[in-house]
């Protein structure tokens, strides 16, 4: 049966054969390799074996940086990659129009990581993850706060020097240990000179020690930090405040204009794409929905895929099955029990064994720190091989 014509002005021809100049948003995990352990840190893998293969970055992505508008690097921890490292230094040399984002543990934030940045950057988020020494320790298991801080007052200082445009942004998980320092958090950022502050919803569990009446306090604190302090971009308090309310049946602490969601098709499906390490290829971070894997395939094979043009029609007679009902683009979310079970279906057919060791992430049956749970110990050689990199510090 021919299918019927797309709507939005976009012709059938033109649908299959969605051009890549198109593109303007890159994002690539380059890997899982990390230098500190977050106790709520949802990756279940951290080995240097994770890493993307230098074909892929070095050759086959070449006409993707030429044509994106923006680069977006996570992980894994990217500032401990040498692929990032060298990418970075080859972007400043032949992509100068691309600009460049990053989330990072700030642990290794120095060297070709702060001249691009400095250089090329838009939005530079720091997981800083706690004020308090003690607490941080306890999160960042390996971290060193002091050196993050250190690195992010240098980076601030050589921003305003330089006229640069680099937005600077720190970044927490409301878990269970941070709900009672948001207002310090917030106040932190406000004092130090950051452009914004983020405060992550925990993807694995929920916030139980406190009654709701003591977290709806931490809640009210942390609106009046942000209060105090215009000049900060605050980031999802309204949005956590609503989730919390909504999930123990109260009022949000302030009442916020009822969310409208939005009426057309999302643009992400047309103009961008996210590179795993292993080369799968998904429209975005909240969809599991696979275009295709360059280890297979060209960019313009998995751009152009069968796959692709699939998700992009569906997208433009706004049909959001494979999209996170939670996402604030998505304009039309399907029951959230069919979105998990697709969701699981895709998890599952990538990676069957990694799709365990998920569900057990999240049923609370291990975390990602060494020897935090005593019945399923990880190898500490594991963690000294990607500390050891960390270690050579070849910024
Ligand atoms: C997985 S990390 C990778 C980048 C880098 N290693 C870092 O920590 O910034 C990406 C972001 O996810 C956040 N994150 C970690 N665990 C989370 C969880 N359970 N729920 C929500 N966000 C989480 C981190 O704090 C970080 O900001
Ligand atoms: S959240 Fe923490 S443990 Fe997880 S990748 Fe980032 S820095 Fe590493």
């Amino acid at each position: 049966m021919k299918p019927s014509e797309p709507q939005c002005g976009i012709s059938e021809n033109d649908l299959r054969n969605w051009p890549l100049s198109k593109l303007r948003e890159l994002h690539f995990e380059m890997g899982k390799q990390c230098n500190v352990r977050c106790i709520m840190c949802y990756q279940t893998d951290f080995s240097p074996a994770t890493k993307m293969a230098e074909v892929m970055w070095k050759e086959k992505l070449l006409p993707a940086y030429e044509a994106a508008e923006t680069l977006t690097m996570s992980g894994g921890e990217p500032t401990i990659m040498p692929a990032c490292r060298e990418l970075l230094r080859t972007v400043m040399k032949d992509y100068t129009h691309l600009k460049l984002n990053m989330v990072t543990n700030g642990v290794q934030l120095r060297g070709v990581f702060e001249e691009a940045f400095l250089k090329q950057g838009n939005v530079l988020n720091i997981s800083l993850n706690a004020i308090d020494p003690q607490l941080y320790a306890k999160i960042v298991q390996f971290g060193r706060q002091s050196e993050v801080i250190a690195n992010i007052k240098r980076l601030i200082a050589r921003r305003d020097e330089s006229g640069s445009t680099l937005k600077l942004r720190i970044s927490t998980v409301i878990i269970n240990d941070t709900v009672h320092e948001m207002a310090d958090f917030v106040q932190w950022a406000a004092d130090n000179g950051l452009d914004e502050a983020l405060l992550y919803q925990d993807y694995l569990q929920g916030v139980t020690r406190y009654d709701s009446v003591t977290v709806q306090k931490f809640i009210a604190d942390a609106y009046a930090a942000a209060d105090r302090n215009p000049n900060l971009k605050m980031l999802h308090l309204d949005d956590w405040d609503w989730y919390y309310a909504r999930l123990h049946g109260l009022d949000p602490v302030r009442l916020r204009p009822v969310f409208q969601r939005p009426k057309e098709p999302c643009g992400v499906a047309l103009d961008s794409m996210i590179v795993s390490h292993d080369g799968a290829v998904k429209p975005c971070c909240k969809s599991w929905y696979l275009y295709g894997n360059l280890m297979q395939s060209s960019l313009l094979e998995v751009w152009q895929s069968d796959a692709a043009y699939r998700f992009r029609r569906r997208m433009l007679g706004l049909d959001f099955r494979d999209c996170l009902g939670a996402c604030d683009l998505n304009a039309n979310p399907i029951n959230p029990r069919i979105a998990n079970a697709r969701k699981a279906y895709w998890v599952i057919k990538r990676d069957p064994k990694e799709a365990i060791k998920k569900a057990k992430r999240r049923l609370g049956f291990d975390t990602a720190q060494i020897d935090s749970h005593p019945q399923q110990p990880q190898s500490r050689v594991d963690v000294q091989s990607t500390l050891s990199r960390d270690d050579l510090d070849t910024n």
